[in-house]
């Protein structure tokens, strides 16, 4: 078994006077989909910008891609950083940039990357999330909802990371948006073999993409685990998450299952 990418540590977070998190560990490891799910206020966001290092466990630590965030020096940093890309839930797009420069901040920002090049990676980056050339000189204001959360991928996705952190990426999209949205970030992630670290609030994308679900609720992670696993936790939070959902939940029960019954006969077939 490879090392986590992220491993939060005994973390407890103080922000002003409020505790969010009380002594929370949680691993993610290479090439998962994993979840973070809780009601709004929970701390989930806190939580991904502990794990980017924009906020400081006030006890505990945050160790990603091997290096544990506050310790190591801005160089070192920054050479993290490289390695993944975030997605934040207000697209964040520079409304007076065009979609061009916005994909290109981050290769400008790195430096030494030719013209030619960033215009290759550029317009190549453009092209794997759906959006046509001649959407490369539209200002955001000239999008839809969906393209711009299109356009904001790429950005994220623009220095090849093998990490990457969505902050609620389908808020905000109608239904059919939403789920071509889902299947690009499969596509993507099959695609640049990523480890991905999401909140949702929405049922639809978890079935859709997720290997493990942490619960937050109470400053605490109350669940970690396969959907399956998660949903035959007894919870209030967890409970009407799931609410109206029974037979897709019985489904991944099922499917959890039969993974457990074909372990068992292998183990058995061993022995
Ligand atoms: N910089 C801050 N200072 C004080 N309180 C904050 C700060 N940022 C977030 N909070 C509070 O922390 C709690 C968790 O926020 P957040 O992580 O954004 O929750 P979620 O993303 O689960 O909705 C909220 O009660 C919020 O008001
Ligand atoms: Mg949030």
């Amino acid at each position: 078994m490879s090392e986590p990418v992220i491993e939060v540590r005994n973390v407890t977070t103080v922000l002003g006077r409020a505790t969010i998190h009380r002594d929370l560990s949680l691993s993610v490891n290479a090439n998962e989909v994993l979840a973070i799910i809780g009601g709004s206020g929970s701390g989930k966001t806190t939580l991904l910008r502990l794990m980017l290092g924009l906020e400081r466990p006030t006890a505990g630590e945050v160790r990603i891609l091997g290096q544990v965030l506050g310790e190591c020096a801005h160089s070192e940093l920054d050479r993290v950083r490289h390695r993944w890309g975030v997605l934040f839930q207000q697209g964040a797009l520079f409304s007076s940039l065009t979609v061009f420069d916005n994909v290109a901040l981050p290769l400008r920002e790195l430096g030494g990357v030719s013209k030619e090049m960033i215009t290759r990676l550029v317009m190549r980056k453009l092209a794997q999330v759906g959006l046509a050339g001649g959407d490369a000189l539209k200002l955001p204001a000239e999008l839809s909802g969906g393209m711009i959360k299109r356009v904001s991928l790429a950005r994220a996705l623009i220095l090849d990371p093998q990490l990457l952190f969505l902050d609620e990426p389908t808020a905000g999209l109608d239904p059919a948006s939403s789920k071509k949205f889902v299947q690009l970030i499969e596509a993507m992630r099959a695609e640049m073999k990523l480890t991905v670290v999401m909140i949702t609030h929405d049922v639809d994308t978890l079935f859709a993409l997720v290997d493990r679900v942490a619960v937050l609720a109470d400053k605490h992670l109350v669940a970690l685990g396969t959907l399956g696993e998660v949903v035959r936790q007894q919870h209030p939070f967890i409970n009407t998450f799931f609410l109206g959902h029974a037979d897709r939940c019985a489904e991944e029960n099922l499917r959890h299952y039969r993974v457990e019954l074909s372990t068992a006969s292998l183990l058995e077939q061993e022995m």
